[in-house]
């Protein structure tokens, strides 16, 4: 199980607050596993781990193998739910620069679809030049613009470099099973696909073609992925008490609110993890952002951070709270070198591991941190691997629905996205919005 330590919030929270909410937790987790509360159309997610490879998994592996053997890039287009699961599986298993030396057999892969940016969409054509590439379209509702227009442009590009019968093959589609233009366009054109269930809504669509096509052509363990989210789904929803780091993590980031921490701050220590801290962003950030509520995610990554952030986290406005995720250290260790001249006064680390040092810069933030006012919440993950990626997923998904009902609010709809939409859709005179 990950591990959640609550020890550096005591100077905020006292043990009788937190045991106060038990009962509150105890009914937000039950709503959740019974499907009686607000926005129980979309719990599909909850059972998306099995314990056996099913038939679409074998589709998804077979799929990834032919994309692996037959392009140099793989472009997967989508945006909020339908694109930045797989991007923060990808970036944390593989690093920020997984891209560097890759091609055809192991492909490049790039994400497309999640801006308006022109200067991005250039330097996507430049990347691809003379590349034999393939994509994912991933959109459950089949008509977001960002995406739709950047799928428009790359299946064009892919028309003129294989011809119709060539690009065809090379095209994935992950969308709705019945609805939505990308659902007709797939079975008009006859591109292979692969569903979103419509129980499970986007940002909780991870565990899906959407996250497991992705990661099996980056050559992620998708078998090993879903066995650790499934194991998560049998263990997290069994134990009903503070013996699981659902409750407490739930339970404790739901009691600063109430105590005015208004803020949460995710930090890592790995760079890789930098999306996965978007991820969570977009996760918490459109379950519980709603009826005047929620508690406001942001993440960084230390050490970098410490450099930019970290005055503000010691000495600002008091109403945040942090979050540390900690991974065990890799195999592989790093060792800091002896100079025989010392200019840089560093010979008295030499001999240590590099991750020795990490763990003291840890260790030395934790407690300034705690000294400054902020209650810091540590979720030890233990070691990374394939499993383990499928149990972080689970455990957020599981901890923000647990979270959203504590809160009051509907976990699974984002009423307040619509309005930039609005807006945009009738500056750009779509028809419909004239008015
Ligand atoms: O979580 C959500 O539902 C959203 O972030 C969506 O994933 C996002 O808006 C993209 O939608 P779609 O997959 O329909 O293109």
């Amino acid at each position: 199980m990950i591990k959640v330590d609550i020890s550096n919030v005591w100077g905020q929270l006292s043990l009788p607050d937190l045991l106060a909410v038990e009962q509150e937790i105890a009914s937000a987790h039950q709503t959740l596993a019974d499907g009686t509360g607000e926005g129980n159309d979309f719990l599909g997610w909850l059972d998306l781990p099995v314990a056996e490879e099913t038939e679409e998994m074998k589709r998804i592996q077979k799929a990834a193998d032919w994309i692996r053997a037959n392009s140099d890039v793989f472009v997967v287009v989508g945006i909020g739910g339908s694109y930045l699961g797989p991007r923060a599986a990808i970036e944390l298993m593989q690093g920020c620069n997984h891209n560097i030396g890759k091609g055809k057999g192991d492909p490049q892969i790039y994400f497309a679809g999640n801006t308006l940016s022109t200067r991005a969409w250039n330097e996507l054509q430049r990347l691809l030049e003379g590349k034999d590439f393939s994509l994912a379209v991933i959109s459950k509702s089949g008509t977001t613009t960002e995406p739709a227009i950047a799928f428009r442009a790359l299946k064009w590009m892919l028309e003129r470099k294989y011809g119709t019968d060539g690009a065809s093959k090379r095209i994935f589609a992950i969308t709705d099973p019945a609805k939505g233009a990308l659902r007709q366009m797939a079975t008009e054109e006859g591109w292979e696909s692969f569903i979103i269930p419509p129980a499970a809504g986007g940002r909780y669509s991870v565990l899906t073609a959407v996250g497991l096509l992705p990661m099996a052509v980056a050559g992620i363990d998708i078998r090993k992925v879903m066995k650790g989210a499934y194991d998560a789904k049998t263990e997290y929803n069994y134990v009903r008490s503070f013996e699981n780091p659902v409750w407490l993590y739930a339970g404790v980031r739901n009691l600063l609110y109430r105590h005015g921490k208004t803020t949460e701050i995710m930090a890592s220590w790995e760079p890789g993890y930098k999306m996965m801290g978007g991820w969570w962003q977009q996760l918490f950030g459109e379950s519980e952002g709603k009826d005047g509520k929620g508690i406001f995610p942001v993440s960084v990554e230390f050490t970098a951070d410490l450099h930019s952030l970290g005055q503000m986290i010691q000495q600002g406005e008091r109403n945040i709270f942090e979050t540390m995720i900690r991974f065990d250290a890799p195999e592989k260790v790093a060792v800091v070198g002896s100079d025989a001249k010392n200019l840089d006064g560093l010979n008295y680390l030499a001999g240590k591991q590099l991750d020795f040092v990490d763990e003291q810069a840890y260790q030395g933030t934790l407690a300034a941190h705690v000294d400054g006012g902020v209650p810091v919440i540590t979720v030890d993950m233990g070691a990374l691997n394939d499993e383990k990626l499928g149990e972080l997923f689970y455990f957020f998904e599981l901890c923000c629905g647990v979270s959203a009902y504590l809160l009051g609010v509907n976990p699974f709809n984002q009423p307040g996205v619509e309005f930039y939409k609005r807006n945009m859709f009738q500056l750009l005179g779509k028809p419909g919005y004239e008015n």
